[in-house]
């Protein structure tokens, strides 16, 4: 009898900590990506640029078509490959005639960047559709200007049924649509994860040893800085002065200094870390972090911790076809 009281007590311990820690953790605002499609829609779409199948559809073929840029190579899949992590895998990003990013920067990924309140590194922009302007244009990236984006996609016959699908009959093929069909197709690109599940109350969907590095991650605060829905994305924060490899490339964050916190969602598929792609090793990125960010040393154990649950963030990621571009 003694023993099954036991028994019973030490399980309903682990529960009792299991949903501490839940709790714990939506006290410290991480939100999960909701498995309600409607919660989903409300949080990432945009009334000014309202999501339809058919926006979604058309910036799909934009996203992949390299004809948007001025060599007709590259496209926003070169940098953001949606079968790698929505990322390159290279240091500094390698745009048009195969130029690096001139202030040795990173692509970040660009799954789950529907989350976020400000795009690119230093948070300049608010919305992904003004994003999308930027790379079009930049000289480094895909180097085309507004007016040769407009006209070829108007002397593609096949764009213009996608066009009218997407923004009415006849509407002008502009930068603008294009930049806002773009956006509407990102924001689709989001992934569940297991973290999600126990974001919502299923405490079994992370193994102990995640939970385990849960724990470290929420003791350690990491998520003054990584939190809400993208665990990132929504606030802007000092890193240079003491950053171990500030002198790779020019960056030194916007105007005061910051820098926007990038999400953790799929960060062990994102190598490398930081702005200027300068740490490949994940537990090295997390343990610079704690010694920039919070002043800690923590242990060589603690940081594997906190590595062992980021692995629950890898999320599902959405399954498509190539799209055919049209002629
Ligand atoms: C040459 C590589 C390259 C191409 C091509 C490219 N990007 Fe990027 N992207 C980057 C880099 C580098 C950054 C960071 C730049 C910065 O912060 O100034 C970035 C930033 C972003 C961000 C912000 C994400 C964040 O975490 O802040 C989004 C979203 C994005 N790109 C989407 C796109 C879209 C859409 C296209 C196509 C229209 C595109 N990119 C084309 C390299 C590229
Ligand atoms: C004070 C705010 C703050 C805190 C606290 C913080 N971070 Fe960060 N984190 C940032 C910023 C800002 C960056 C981007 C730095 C850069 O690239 O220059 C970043 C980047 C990262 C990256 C690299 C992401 C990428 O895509 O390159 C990882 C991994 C990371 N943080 C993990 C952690 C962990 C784990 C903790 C807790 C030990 C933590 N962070 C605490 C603000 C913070």
């Amino acid at each position: 009898m003694q023993k099954y009281i036991l028994i019973l007590s030490v399980f309903s311990f682990y529960l009792y900590a299991d949903s501490a820690l839940l709790q714990q953790a939506l006290k410290e605002k991480l939100r999960p990506i909701p498995s309600s499609k409607t919660q989903l829609l409300h949080l990432v779409d945009d009334p000014e640029n309202p999501l339809t199948q058919a926006k979604i559809d058309l910036g799909k073929m934009l996203y992949f078509d390299p004809r948007l840029s001025k060599s007709n190579l590259i496209s926003c899949n070169t940098c953001h490959n949606l079968a790698m992590g929505g990322v390159d895998g290279v240091g500094a990003a390698v745009g048009h005639r195969w130029q690096p990013n001139p202030q040795h920067l990173h692509s970040p990924t660009v799954y789950n960047a529907a989350f976020y309140i400000f795009q690119f590194w230093d948070g300049r922009s608010l919305h992904l559709s003004d994003q999308a302007k930027g790379p079009l244009q930049a000289p480094f990236e895909m180097g085309s200007t507004p007016d040769e984006i407009e006209q070829k996609l108007a002397s593609i016959e096949g764009y213009r049924t996608y066009f009218d699908a997407a923004f009415g009959m006849d509407t002008p093929i502009t930068f603008e649509n294009t930049a806002q069909a773009i956006a509407a197709f990102e924001k689709t690109l989001v992934t569940r994860s297991r973290f999600d599940d126990f974001l919502e109350g299923n405490i079994d969907a992370l193994t102990q040893k995640e939970k385990e590095g849960l724990r470290v991650f929420l003791k350690k605060r990491c998520s003054n800085c990584h939190q809400d829905v993208a665990m990132g994305g929504m606030m802007k924060y000092f890193v240079m002065k003491k950053f171990t490899y500030k002198d790779i490339g020019t960056f030194s964050g916007n105007a005061n200094n910051l820098v926007k916190v990038p999400t953790l969602r799929n960060i062990t598929k994102t190598a490398p870390y930081f702005h200027n792609g300068s740490v490949w090793d994940l537990k090295e990125a997390v343990l610079e972090m704690a010694r920039i960010q919070l002043k800690l040393k923590i242990t060589d154990e603690e940081a594997q911790s906190i590595v062992d649950f980021l692995h629950a963030l890898e999320g599902d990621i959405p399954q498509m076809s190539y799209p055919m571009l049209p002629r």
